[in-house]
């Protein structure tokens, strides 16, 4: 099957940058991305490639190359799924806050509407394809909507998950590690795959391209993460251990990285993961997992999450008994507040629970980063619920400049890993603070030996 037409609802994180992508390698292909949100399509569209709605580096060059061209954003779903002969359901899947599994099971009310919708329009066979991450079994309730509809019409369902991260979004669409895609074993659904695979094939080596059953391509992604995220808490955890010993925790994840069965990667200590996917995912597999009456499983991966918490609150609690054990009116400064460098995107973002921490000991925060806007910074914090819009307001001030936002504090937290602040004039900064001038570096990227010879107390995270 020569695939020309694809269509992919939900114009996110995901859907945006994995569309762009596959219309800048597909210049055969033409593909539409839609959304409900008529704001983020607008976006999507300004003619200043520099307003799209999420930074990605690479990514407005991308977009200006392809949009227009082959590549289209829109909010007129149901024509682009009739025209579509592959439709990717690339819409949020965040973790449920109401009725049944509220707090663990995936919400998949956006996920169903999405089927509805195809069922509803659909006149020719199509492939439909989760891109978004979904519990194990997802395809067969989507099946189940698409297959009764009445008029006739096939439909193939495959589990095709994304493994980028944010920041490297486009490199990682660029080079994937892999490329997964589950489907079925019957002859169509084999047609099905080969027809996706092809599409990737075009800028991707075919070995690198994984197929598999739909249930090992859905629960992969779940495993994925989680392992991910394991790494994280096991090293976090091995932080506290080091603060206590006289360990440091940079040099035992050295010496750990180097055996080639751990490996190097995704080992740095922090103030706890963030983003909007991590935590969503492994609660979801806890859930399952219950729900299968697989206990000790949902526990174990339930630490995980329980250990990413405690890092969180550990962090803010190390900064007001270090601060005299109190903090009230102080000012303390957040370099960032994005959940990772290079991105805007601050979901479950460790800053937010520091920042709320604080606040309820009285701090008066200060925060600077370069990507976050005052708004999401504050409705970030609005959305916890802990005090009102206007107690917020009072309670954080944001810069637009980070010097600014240092002068006068009485310390600075790092919260995201953005290089700039390893370039700054730490000098300059100490001179404009309150002394003793104390640094609580939360990625460890600054140099504590320098900083301690300008007069700072450096607290780095496990040393
Ligand atoms: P997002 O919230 O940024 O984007 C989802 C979009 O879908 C929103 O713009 C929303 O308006 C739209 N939408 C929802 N229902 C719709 C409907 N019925 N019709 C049209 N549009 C609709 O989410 P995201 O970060 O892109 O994540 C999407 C999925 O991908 C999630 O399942 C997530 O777990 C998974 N994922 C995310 C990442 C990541 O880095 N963010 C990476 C891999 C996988
Ligand atoms: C993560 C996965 O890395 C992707 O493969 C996956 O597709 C994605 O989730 C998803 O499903 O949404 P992302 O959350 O964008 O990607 O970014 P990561 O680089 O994984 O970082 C997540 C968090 O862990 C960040 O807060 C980061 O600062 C933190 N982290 C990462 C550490 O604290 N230490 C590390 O060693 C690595």
């Amino acid at each position: 099957m020569e695939i020309t037409k694809i269509c992919c609802i939900g114009a996110g994180y995901v859907g945006g940058p994995t569309m762009a992508v596959i219309a800048q390698k597909c210049p055969h292909i033409q593909v539409t991305v839609v959304d409900l949100n008529e704001q983020r399509i607008k976006d999507w569209n300004d003619p200043n490639t520099d307003n799209i709605p999420i930074y990605e580096p690479g990514l407005a060059e991308i977009v200006a190359e392809a949009r227009g061209r082959n590549l289209f954003f829109s909010t007129e779903v149901e024509k682009a799924i009739d025209e579509a002969q592959i439709i990717f359901i690339s819409v949020n899947t965040p973790t449920k806050t109401y009725g049944k599994g509220k707090g663990m099971a995936a919400d998949l009310k956006y996920i169903e509407l999405c089927a509805r919708q195809i069922a509803k329009v659909a006149k020719q066979n199509k492939i439909v394809v989760e891109k978004s991450t979904l519990p194990v079994r997802t395809a067969e309730a989507i099946k189940s909507i698409l297959d009764n509809t009445g008029n006739g019409v096939q439909f193939q369902i495959l589990s095709n998950p994304e493994f980028l991260a944010e920041g490297t979004a486009v490199t990682d669409l660029l080079n994937p590690d892999r490329i997964l895609i589950g489907g079925d074993t019957t002859h169509e659904g084999e047609t099905a795959i080969n027809a996706l695979v092809n599409v990737y094939a075009n800028w991707v080596n075919r070995d690198k391209i994984l197929t598999t059953n739909v249930w090992s391509s859905e629960l992969s992604k779940l495993t994925a993460n989680a392992f991910l995220a394991q790494r994280i808490s096991s090293i976090n955890a091995m932080s506290e251990l080091c603060e206590k010993t006289g360990a440091d925790v940079n040099e035992v994840a050295k010496a750990i990285g180097m055996d080639s069965r751990i490996g190097p990667k995704f080992l740095k200590a922090s103030v706890g993961f963030g983003g909007s996917c991590f935590q969503k995912d492994i609660l979801n597999l806890v859930y399952i997992a219950k729900t299968y009456g697989l206990n000790e499983v949902a526990d174990y991966w339930e630490q995980v999450i329980i250990m990413n918490d405690h890092q969180k609150r550990r962090f803010s609690n190390k900064i007001v008994q270090t601060l005299y054990n109190t903090v009230a009116d102080k000012k303390i400064t957040f370099l960032g507040w994005a959940f990772k460098k290079d991105t805007n995107d601050t979901r479950e973002s460790a800053a937010i629970y520091v920042a709320d921490d604080l606040i309820n000991e009285q701090a008066k925060i200060s925060v600077y980063d370069p990507k976050v806007s005052r708004n999401k910074m504050l409705s970030d914090l609005d959305y916890l619920g802990t005090r009102t819009s206007d107690e917020n307001i009072n309670s954080l001030t944001i810069f637009e400049d980070a010097y600014d936002a240092c002068k006068g504090s009485h310390a600075i937290a790092v919260l995201t890993e953005w290089d700039e602040f390893t370039t700054y004039d730490w000098q300059k900064i100490y001179e404009s603070m309150h002394k003793p001038a104390f640094v609580f570096d939360g990625r460890n990227i600054l140099d504590a030996k320098k900083l301690e010879s300008i007069g700072f107390v450096y607290k780095g995270i496990g040393s």
